[in-house]
């Protein structure tokens, strides 16, 4: 689907630390992203806010004239909701309601460096069906990163995430037609990743990389399709999906979770480098 820079980045140590700054910028977007959303916001709304929190920390909006060749993209964020599985256009005629189910994807360059990170939120109160949607989507990137060491392959990370949802009480579809991907001083490289594979198949994990891991899963179908804005990707029956997805750094003595606050030590404890030394 897009196009990819088709060769793997290897970064330096000084060089995870300049994507750190950008993660940085894209959670200061998550945390104000979960204080705006409630129902009756419109996701133009959203997106205003998004770049203005980008811009003052130094950011520039990645996703803001994105062109894979069908025009550019006329947002910073995308707001996902309901049965819209990625990369829906904030607009000013759509207003949240309580009990819907928003994905807001978000990324952002500082210093040349990228940083890609979306979250799922639920608008006021919904459905248990849509909380144990959003958790398991969450429980199966986290699988996906834990399973991203150095010297293990691009499979068990992609296998990681199948299993984990389809360990879930109950069945969901994962969305087949979209998958995470390197990420560095492009926002998509090389390598692909799938949400679903075979363990210890695939690209051999080494330092250096950085990938974006993003589960998407449904409710119902894992087809989807693509609406006439170009853009906007819906389940194919309707069905309601959830999305997330972190950067996250191969650093040799550990992961580091560039769009975590934390950098992922309070999901992946002792698995997570100690970055107060680069903080
Ligand atoms: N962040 C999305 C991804 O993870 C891409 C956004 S598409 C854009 O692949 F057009 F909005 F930039
Ligand atoms: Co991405």
């Amino acid at each position: 689907m897009f196009g990819r820079q088709d060769v793997i980045e290897y970064k330096t140590t000084e060089q995870f630390v300049k994507m750190r700054r950008a993660g940085l910028v894209v959670a200061a977007v998550h945390e104000a992203m979960r204080e705006a959303v409630r129902p009756g916001v419109n996701t133009k709304e959203l997106d205003e806010i998004a770049e203005d929190v980008i811009r003052s920390r130094g950011g520039v909006p990645s996703f803001l004239g994105y062109d894979i060749g069908m025009g550019p993209y006329p947002a910073s964020i995308c707001t996902s909701v309901n049965a819209q599985v990625v990369h829906a256009i904030p607009s000013k005629r759509q207003s949240l309601a309580k009990g819907d189910l928003i994905s807001i994807d978000v990324g952002a360059i500082v210093d040349g460096w990228h940083g890609d990170a979306a979250i799922t939120l639920p608008v006021g109160e919904v459905s248990a069906e849509l909380q144990t949607l959003t958790s398991v989507c969450e429980d199966a990137m986290w699988a996906g990163i834990a399973a991203a060491g150095t010297g293990k392959r691009l499979g068990d990370v992609s296998n990681a995430i199948q299993r984990c949802v389809e360990n879930a009480p109950r069945e969901y579809g994962i969305v087949t037609g979209f998958g995470g991907h390197g990420i560095g001083t492009q926002m998509h490289q090389d390598p692909h990743i799938l949400n679903y594979g075979r363990a210890g198949k695939g690209v051999k994990l080494k330092r250096g990389m950085a990938l974006a891991i993003e589960p998407m899963i449904t409710l119902g179908s894992d087809d989807t399709v693509e609406e006439s804005d170009g853009w906007t990707v819906v389940t194919d029956d309707g069905s309601i999906a959830a999305h997330v997805e972190h950067s996250i750094a191969l650093c040799g003595d550990g992961l580091w979770v560039l769009t975590a606050p934390d950098g992922g030590v309070g999901r992946l404890g002792e698995a997570a480098i100690s970055q107060l030394a680069l903080e």
